[in-house]
C-alpha cells in the first residue's frame, strides 16, 4: 500500500452534431440553440483557419458571444478523382483534433449545416473520433433542411397522401435523378446538383415534371435565388443549390398553396 489515492481517468465526453437550418438564423431552433450555450467547446468546419464557414456564419448570428473552434476540412474531397479516400483522411485529421478535448469530458458541439443526419460531415466525423476516444457519447440535434425551407419559401406542397419522397444527389451526373423522377406518385428533391443543373433541367423536362419544379439557391445566405427550374436551368449554379419537384400525378392547383408566397424567407 503506498496510500496514493487511485487517480481516476475522467469520464469520455460526448460529440454532439447540431444542425443549425440552411442559411436563416432565424430557422435556427431553440434545441440547437440551448445545446450550443451548454456545450463546453462549439467547433465548426472551415476550409481554412482563416475562413468563415457557413455553419459558423449562421451561429455567429444567434449566439455572437459564443467562442467557436475551427476545425480544418477538405470539403472539395469529394469533387476530385479518389475523392473518398481524400474525405476520409480529412475527417480521421479532425477527429484527431476533437480527441484531446473529448478524453478530457467536454462535450463539444459540432455545427453542421441543415441536419447532421443529412448528407452530411458528422457522422463520419463522429465515427473517426469513436475510434480515438473509448466509449464517446455521440448525440445529434435535427435542423431544418433546404429543402423544407425551399418548399416553405415556394409555397411548395411537396408531398400529399400516400406520395413518396426520393433525395438525391446529382454531383457525378444524374442518373439517380433520372431513376427518381420515373415514378409521377414520387416528389423528388436534388442535393448537390449544382453544377449539373442545365442536365438536370433538360431531364425534368423530357419527363414532363418542369411545371412546378423549384431551384433555389445560397438559401438564406447572401445571394439567395428562388424561381422556376424552367427560368435558372440554363446554366450550371453553385454547390449551395437545391431543387425540389413535387409529383406530377397530383393536380397543378394542388401543388402550390398561393402563388404570391414566391418571396426569398429574408
Ligand atoms: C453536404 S449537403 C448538406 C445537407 C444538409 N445536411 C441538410 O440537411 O440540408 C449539401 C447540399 O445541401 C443543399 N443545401 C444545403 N444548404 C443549402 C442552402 N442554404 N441553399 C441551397 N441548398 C442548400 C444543397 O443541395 C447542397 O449541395
Amino acid at each position: 500500500m503506498t496510500g496514493d489515492a487511485p487517480t481516476s481517468a475522467p469520464t469520455p465526453g460526448t460529440l454532439v452534431g447540431v444542425g443549425v437550418g440552411p442559411g436563416d438564423p432565424e430557422l435556427v431552433t431553440r434545441l440547437a440553440i440551448r445545446r450550443l450555450e451548454e456545450a463546453d467547446r462549439v467547433v465548426a468546419p472551415t476550409t481554412a483557419p482563416d475562413a468563415v464557414g457557413r455553419a459558423e456564419a449562421i451561429v455567429r448570428q444567434v449566439l455572437p458571444r459564443v467562442r467557436i473552434d475551427r476545425v480544418h476540412f477538405d470539403m472539395t474531397a469529394d469533387d476530385r478523382p479518389g475523392g473518398r479516400a481524400a474525405r476520409s483522411a480529412s475527417h480521421a485529421a479532425a477527429a484527431r483534433s476533437l480527441a484531446p478535448w473529448l478524453r478530457a469530458g467536454e462535450t463539444v458541439a459540432f455545427v453542421t449545416l441543415g441536419d447532421p443526419n443529412i448528407y452530411s460531415t458528422f457522422p463520419s466525423l463522429a465515427a473517426a473520433a469513436a475510434e480515438l476516444v473509448g466509449g464517446l457519447s455521440v448525440q445529434t440535434v435535427p435542423g431544418i433542411m433546404a429543402f423544407q425551407a425551399l418548399a416553405a419559401c415556394s409555397a411548395t406542397v411537396l408531398l400529399d397522401g400516400t406520395e413518396s419522397l426520393a433525395l438525391v444527389t446529382a454531383l457525378d451526373g444524374t442518373a439517380h435523378v433520372a431513376e427518381a423522377l420515373g415514378d409521377p406518385d414520387r416528389a423528388v428533391v436534388v442535393y448537390k446538383g449544382g453544377r449539373h443543373l442545365p442536365e438536370v433541367t433538360s431531364l425534368l423536362a423530357d419527363h414532363g415534371r418542369l411545371d412546378g419544379a423549384v431551384f433555389g439557391e445560397l438559401l438564406g445566405l447572401p445571394g439567395e435565388r428562388i424561381m422556376p427550374v424552367a427560368a435558372a436551368g440554363v446554366q450550371p449554379a453553385t454547390y449551395l443549390a437545391t431543387v425540389i419537384v413535387p409529383p406530377s400525378s397530383r393536380a397543378p392547383a394542388n401543388r402550390q398553396q398561393d402563388a404570391s408566397a414566391w418571396t426569398p424567407s429574408s
